[in-house]
């Protein structure tokens, strides 16, 4: 999360205190040399403190009940006082840069008998949610308490009251319980660093305001994620001018409003750096803010601010600012030439707001010290001039959705050591060029998704060491053509989707790195069979090659992706059948098979995969032979495509099984939903959502969806079935979309069908149904497409608003069924010509050679053809479209991109 560096904060108030405590306690009261000995009582102590306690690297040897050991003063991270021997300072943090220290167990009680501790750091250990005990009142000289990341727990003692000497306090990042009462802290008058961090303070509300004006010497202040409400004015302690100087305030992640200020500005100052990101602020930013002279950093992200930046932070006193993040919020306006008075800026984290207008080189003309540019997401023209040389060296840049282009910038080629280059959605139209291969070799993500860019990808793999970091890389959605280039051999991520790259994808063989994850190269024209290196990427994750050329079979070594989760070879020529080894993927969550040549049964192991298996398509294949009955093990299956094989038997008996479709509360989360990771500001977060396109029916037409985390659906429909659909069927009530049309079902429709209150599609046309419709089924309120037509369905048509809204289509071809909107009259004898034809494959292989091409050609043109699209009720699984630079969004929608193609199974 993008939370304040609370660690780095930390480390570096650690440092000054102990500084500060050197003084005071003497350096070199530990050597031999001096010749203090340990008291016994209190080596007796430190004893059974390590007795519960294991170090996970080892104890330091220094520590042991040997004979040669018994000066505990001289133990690693022990130091005592040169008059009296006393152990004075205990010193085991995680926090060393030398050491590997983290220890776990139970937090000894007898500590606490260290009457004389002055310094006492446990910080980052795991104490297995043990408690502070309530004789820590005994440690009444200590000054440095750090209990940070302790993973503690249970109630803040109120003994805590009795440590007056305390200077630096740090309890954050436990698991405490709700405070009540802060009273206790107002006794700790020297308190001059307090870090209570991730302790929920909600019930303590506005007390915390009155009390920590009551520490006078307090500088630094952090109360992160503490569940902090607004604070209420007529609360507002009265500050008097010996109160405190807060230095670094941090209170992001709370629920502050912008009452707050009006405390908050009586520090204007003293204040350096102030951390106010995820709260409730709203409206303009206070010009107050301006008026910090000594502000160095300010970091207001993800609030409500809407409005300019005041005129005042570019003139003048805001000239010390280092980093000024102001992301995700609602600010507007442009970004003025004045900007350049920031001279110190180091991070400037302006993206995901509503600025407009445009950048030249002359805001940065002074900006020499930058190095994390943060832009994307707003309505801003980047306008350097060709042969700028930029001031600075910059690690990140963040760039997505300025609009850079038409050009492809060619500054970047000054900037030699980023990490981070997102210049996706930025409208360059040229093709690569040629310098563009020499990447930094500290590159970690390359993000140029979603552009025009044209020509053939150069090698990327010779500036990259083997020793060079783990590098991902987002071409998609651009022109790039010819056969893919070499990678690094450590790239841990691949999106090449959406371009015009061909021939095979043995180049890739090249990479090796054990973290490569991600590969994506969907919708290329790529050919050839699978290359058997594929075996070596034991580490992927996600991969998806669908809407491309390859054929062959699918070799059996795909078992070794052992941690494969989503595997998409939609829409080949692949022929033979599933290879059994894939039954080592015990994670699979989607296997999409859909539109190949496979041929065989649908094999019965699938069943084994029944703790991942939410997606299996395999629509229009040759599979033959019955369902296998394990199918019915698959109880995560949310979408079961079988649709258009030659299946024959049975519905298995036992559909009723698969109890997702049961369950409103399984949702399938996707694997990869954002490119790069979340993390602090200086991560490779880039907030753009990454979507798996696949094409979905929806009521009959056929979509590219992102999101297939509300999809329940099963679709058996262009096979061979016979025998009667299985009553348990209508236990799947949060079912969305039932297909088992043209086939050769008989019997009865199950009569409790009413039970799948969910649904909204249902087809059984084209069968040989009989007897009476249910009467249950007026009670399907959400069905919006209905199809019965083709079967021997007899009776009365059931009524009821929902049913009332079909026509006579949804029922034609029922010689026997009557009343509206059939006929007015019981029983009609009209004879309907059965139409209903099965799909052959000469029909499909046509059907999906026009899809194919019509999605090309869509994207050639930037611009895929979108159909007028019907939206009924409910919406929320409705898909809708989306063009390579045209979105539309429609409210409540899943953010599905669409893409309208006539639909093949319905
Ligand atoms: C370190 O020890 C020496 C000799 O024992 C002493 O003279 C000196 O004052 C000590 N220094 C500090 C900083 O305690
Ligand atoms: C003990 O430490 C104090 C403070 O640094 C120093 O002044 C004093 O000389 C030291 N005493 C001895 C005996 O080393
Ligand atoms: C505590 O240990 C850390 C890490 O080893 C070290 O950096 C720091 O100086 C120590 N503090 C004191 C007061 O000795
Ligand atoms: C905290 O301790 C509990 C109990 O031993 C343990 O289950 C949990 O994993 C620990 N938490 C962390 C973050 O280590
Ligand atoms: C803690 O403080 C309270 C209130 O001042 C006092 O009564 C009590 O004796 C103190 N306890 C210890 C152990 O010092
Ligand atoms: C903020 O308030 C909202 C609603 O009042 C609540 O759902 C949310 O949990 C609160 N967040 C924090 C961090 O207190
Ligand atoms: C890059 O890959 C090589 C070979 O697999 C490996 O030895 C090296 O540690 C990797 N470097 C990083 C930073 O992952
Ligand atoms: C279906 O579920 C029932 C009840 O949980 C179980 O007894 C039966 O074995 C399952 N059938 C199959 C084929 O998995």
């Amino acid at each position: 999360m993008k939370i304040l560096g609370a660690g780095s904060l930390h480390l570096v108030y650690a440092l000054l205190i102990l500084l500060h405590m050197q003084t005071s306690i003497g350096s070199n009261s530990t050597t031999a040399d001096d010749g203090v000995k340990c008291i016994e009582s209190e080596r007796q102590v430190l004893l059974a403190f390590k007795q519960g306690l294991v170090n996970e690297h080892g104890w330091p040897s220094s520590w042991g009940s040997e004979e040669e050991k018994k000066n505990c003063c001289e133990w690693e991270g022990v130091q005592c006082s040169n008059t009296t021997g006393h152990v004075t300072i205990l010193n085991l943090t995680k926090y060393s840069y030398d050491r590997h220290f983290i220890l776990r167990g139970n937090l000894s009680p007898s500590l606490f008998e260290l009457q004389h501790l002055i310094y006492l750091d446990l910080s980052g250990n795991n104490f297995n949610l043990n408690h502070i005990p309530e004789f820590i009142s005994s440690l009444n000289k200590i000054q440095h308490l750090d209990l940070y990341n302790c993973n503690l727990s249970g109630s803040l003692p109120s003994q805590l009251a009795n440590l007056t000497s305390l200077q630096y306090l740090d309890l954050g990042y436990n698991n405490f319980n709700s405070v009540k009462n802060l009273e206790w802290l107002s006794r700790l008058s020297y308190l001059q660093y307090l870090y209570l961090s991730e302790i929920d303070l909600s019930k303590v509300n506005n007390d915390w305001l009155q009390v920590i004006n009551k520490l006078p010497h307090l500088t630094n202040l952090s109360l992160i994620r503490c569940n902090l409400r607004d604070v209420i004015p007529q609360y507002f302690p009265i500050i008097n001018s010996s109160s405190t100087s807060l230095v670094h305030l941090g209170l992001s992640g709370n629920n502050l409003t912008a009452s707050t200020f009006q405390w908050l500005f009586n520090f204007s100052n003293s204040l350096v750096s102030l951390y106010l990101s995820s709260n409730q602020f709203r409206g303009p930013i206070p010009e107050t803010f301006s008026h910090m002279a000594l502000l160095e950093k300010l970091s207001l992200w993800n609030n409500q601010f809407e409005g300019k930046i005041p005129k005042s932070f570019w003139s003048g006193s805001l000239s010390s600012v280092r980093y000024l993040d102001l992301s995700y919020n609602q600010l507007s306006g442009t970004i003025p030439k004045s900007i350049k008075i920031l001279s110190k800026l180091e991070i400037l984290d302006i993206s995901f707001n509503s600025f407009n207008g445009v950048i030249t080189e002359e805001h940065f003309s002074t900006l020499s010290n930058l190095l994390y540019l943060s832009m994307s997401s707003n309505r801003l023209r980047i306008n350097f001039s060709r042969d700028w040389i930029p001031p600075f060296q910059l690690k990140y840049i963040h760039l997505g959705s300025c609009k850079l282009g038409p050009a492809f910038p060619s500054w970047l080629q000054t900037q030699r050591n980023y990490r981070v280059l997102n210049i996706s959605s930025a409208g360059i139209l040229e093709s690569i060029p040629v310098w563009f291969s020499t990447l930094p070799s500290t590159a970690l993500l390359i993000d140029l998704s979603s552009n025009q860019i044209s020509g053939i990808l150069p090698d990327l793999s010779r500036n990259f060491s083997s020793d060079s970091y783990a590098l991902k890389i987002d071409f998609s959605g651009n022109h790039l053509e010819g056969t893919l280039p070499s990678f690094p051999a450590n790239t841990t991520h691949i999106n090449l989707s959406t371009n015009r790259f061909n021939g095979s994808i043995s180049s890739l063989c090249a990479i090796i790195g054990m973290s490569f994850n991600f590969l994506d190269l969907s919708s290329n024209q790529l050919s050839g069979e699978l290359p058997d290196c594929m075996k070596r990427w034991s580490s992927l994750q996600f991969l998806n090659l669908a809407n491309n050329d390859f054929f062959g079979k699918i070799l059996s070594s795909v078992g070794s992706l052992s941690l494969i989760e989503t595997f998409d070879l939609q829409n080949h020529s692949f022929s033979g059948k599933i290879p059994s080894s894939l039954r080592n993927c015990s994670k699979l969550q989607f296997l999409g098979l859909s539109n190949n040549r496979l041929s065989g049964n649908v094999p019965g192991w699938i069943g084994e995969m029944s703790n991942s298996l939410s997606f299996l398509l395999l629509k229009s294949n040759y599979f033959v032979g019955e369902i296998p009955l394990e199918i019915c093990r698959l109880t995560n299956i949310l979408l079961l495509d079988l649709c258009n094989n030659n299946l024959s038997g049975h519905i298995p008996w036992c559909i009723g099984n698969l109890t997702a479709l049961a369950r409103k509360d399984i949702v399938a989360r996707p694997l990869f939903p954002y490119i790069g990771y979340a993390g602090n500001i200086a991560s490779i977060w880039t907030g753009k959502r990454y979507a798996h396109k696949v094409p979905i029916i929806w009521k009959g037409r056929e979509y590219i969806c992102e999101d297939l985390s509300f999809q329940r659906t099963i679709d058996l429909s262009s096979n061979k079935l016979t025998g009667e659909i299985p009553i348990q069927l209508s236990r799947l009530s949060e079912m969305h979309q039932l297909n088992l049309s043209r086939n050769y079902l008989t019997g009865r429709v199950p009569p409790d069908m009413g039970q799948m209150r969910q649904l909204e599609s249902l087809d059984l046309s084209h069968n040989k149904l009989s007897g009476r419709l249910p009467p249950s089924m007026s009670q399907l309120y959400f069905l919006s497409k209905l199809d019965l037509s083709y079967n021997n369905f007899s009776g009365k048509i059931p009524t009821s608003t929902q049913m009332d809204t079909f026509n006579a289509s949804a029922f034609v071809g029922n010689p026997t069924l009557c009343g509206p909107p059939l006929t007015p009259s019981c029983p009609g004898d009209e004879k309907l010509i059965d139409d209903g034809v099965k799909y052959n494959q000469q029909d499909k292989d046509e059907f999906w050679k026009g899809f194919k091409s019509s999605m090309k050609l869509g994207m050639a043109f930037g611009f895929v053809g979108v159909l007028a699209l019907k939206i009924d009720h409910p919406w929320k699984h409705v898909c809708f479209l989306l063009s390579n630079y045209m979105k539309v969004y429609l409210s409540n929608l899943k953010g599905c991109l669409c893409l309208i193609v006539s639909a093949l199974c319905w």
